[in-house]
């Protein structure tokens, strides 16, 4: 008997035109706010804007809304390719002010999924709160670290975590916090050339196993106790051009965030297996299943 792979339409995933008219007609579009419709009906040439949205590391003329609306595309492509139930439950640490995720939740469970962040910095919380107001999700967001996330909530009760361009903010709160600084109460990004500054004099010095190491795979191996066998990690990072060459910016542990949280995961001895997804990029993407009940 021939079986066909349900998974198949969205692999390769990311075809720039197929993402196109998601976000300018299709899935994510239909989710945005009124304002971010708005703003992307505004733009024009979105094809080859999003051909630039999906490079890495990102173009110097990136169009914001247009990448926004591609990060919340790939989470949702990914979804569809995976196949958890669209009545998900979704578990995003640090989430900040950034809707993405929250928006693929949306487009891929119509609303009845359900979506919890963990978040320490307070003001991008607030941000978030009027970029999601429109969304039928219910969404929880618990004002904590992320190291504490087993306080609050209970093992296999997630079918997903993502971890949206989250690596490099656990890394700068674990060197930030020590040295005085209250990320929680902290304007996070006026401050946050400091935190890079502080993770690149640590990276320098060889300390990322004392300090931002263990932070990032405690909450990782968390992630994996609170999502059910068989569920999904999901990691992204991007980055930008601009950074190329600016003094102050660790660029190559930036561009290796990736492979390196790939090599402290296997290390941990997690029992976490890595699945490659056609037109997947593993610099920029990494995808963990948490090992199926026996
Ligand atoms: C700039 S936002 C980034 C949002 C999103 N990850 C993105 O890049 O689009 C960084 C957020 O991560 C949060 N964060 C960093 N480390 C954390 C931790 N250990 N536990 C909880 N939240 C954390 C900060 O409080 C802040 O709200």
């Amino acid at each position: 008997m021939k079986t066909e792979d349900p998974r198949g339409p969205w692999l390769p995933l990311w075809e720039a035109g197929r993402v196109a008219q998601e976000i300018s007609e299709g899935a994510i579009y239909r989710n945005l706010d009124e304002a971010a419709r708005n703003e992307l009906a505004g733009i024009s040439g979105i094809p080859e804007k999003v051909v630039g949205a999906l490079k890495q590391p990102k173009p110097l003329d990136i169009c914001m809304p247009v990448l926004n609306a591609v990060l919340a595309a790939q989470y949702y492509e990914v979804f569809e390719a995976l196949q958890p139930p669209r009545t998900m439950a979704v578990y995003e640490p640090c989430v900040g002010g950034s809707n993405p995720v929250i928006i693929a939740t949306e487009a891929y469970g119509g609303g009845k999924a359900s979506y919890l962040a963990i978040n320490l910095n307070r003001k991008l919380r607030e941000e978030l709160r009027g970029k999601t107001a429109h969304l039928k999700t219910p969404i929880r967001i618990i004002e904590d670290n992320a190291q504490r996330a087993l306080a609050h909530l209970a093992p296999h009760s997630f079918d997903v975590a993502c971890f949206h361009h989250a690596v490099n903010d656990i890394l700068q709160t674990a060197v930030s916090e020590p040295r005085g600084m209250d990320t929680t109460a902290t304007d996070w990004f006026p401050n946050e050339r400091q935190m890079i500054e502080w993770l690149a004099e640590d990276a320098r010095a060889g300390r990322l196993d004392q300090r931002g190491r263990p932070e990032l795979v405690q909450i990782v191996g968390d992630a994996a106790r609170l999502v059910r066998p068989g569920g999904y990690l999901l990691f992204d990072h991007w980055n930008w051009c601009r950074f190329i060459g600016v003094a102050w910016f660790p660029w190559d542990l930036f561009y290796n965030l990736i492979p390196m949280t790939r090599r402290w995961v296997a290390e941990s001895g997690l029992p976490l297996a890595e699945v490659r997804l056609d037109g997947l990029d593993p610099q920029w993407w990494l995808i963990l299943r948490n090992a199926p009940a026996e």
